[in-house]
């Protein structure tokens, strides 16, 4: 294992320069404007996916819409929690996190829908989690171990967003 690399009086003065800047320590090794702004865009993906989700599940309707539509109603309440957890992880880097409604859509990687069949809706919502998954990849990727709270963020929403498609590609074999 190597020498740990700063001594403790040169930690200790640091830690108390520019100290309005909270959490962020000139350790911190990202590009803080340009993780806010990333951070944003995954903000903005996951508020789109609650209200696609939201608007699927007050619109299933068929046979088989019942326990797809529950699932959906499951799925906007993980993405609000996915928003919520990320919006917090912006202003803990001193950022803004942004819910304006005006260009909500073309900030978020992912695509809204308003299809009306089942079968519609539920591939929609496939491509919608796959679009999550590679963007939320690529950041986390990008993010290495420049800022590992926010990438260790990703990586839980990730596994979360994994576990969507499994989810939809099921309903998809079943019903498809
Ligand atoms: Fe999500
Ligand atoms: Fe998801």
């Amino acid at each position: 294992m190597s020498e740990f690399l700063t001594d403790v009086e040169t930690l200790r003065r640091r830690a108390r320069e520019e100290i309005e800047q909270g959490p962020i320590t000139e350790a911190y090794g990202a590009d803080r404007d340009r993780v806010i702004s990333v951070l944003n865009e995954a903000l903005a993906t996951e508020l789109v996916c609650v209200l696609r989700y939201k608007r699927h599940h007050f619109t299933a309707k068929g046979l088989n819409a019942g326990p797809v539509a529950a699932e959906f109603l499951v799925h906007a309440t993980e993405e609000q929690a996915h928003a919520d957890s990320i919006a917090l992880r912006i202003t803990q880097l001193q950022g803004q996190p942004n819910f304006d409604p005006e260009g909500l859509t073309s900030r978020s990687h992912s695509q809204y829908d308003a299809s009306s069949g089942l079968l519609d809706m539920i591939r929609e919502d496939l491509v919608a989690e796959r679009v999550a998954i590679a963007s939320y990849s690529e950041i986390i990727r990008w993010l290495g171990s420049n800022d590992s709270t926010s990438r260790r963020l990703l990586e839980d929403i990730l596994a979360v967003e994994e576990e969507h498609a499994d989810d939809l590609l099921s309903f998809l074999e079943e019903l498809g």
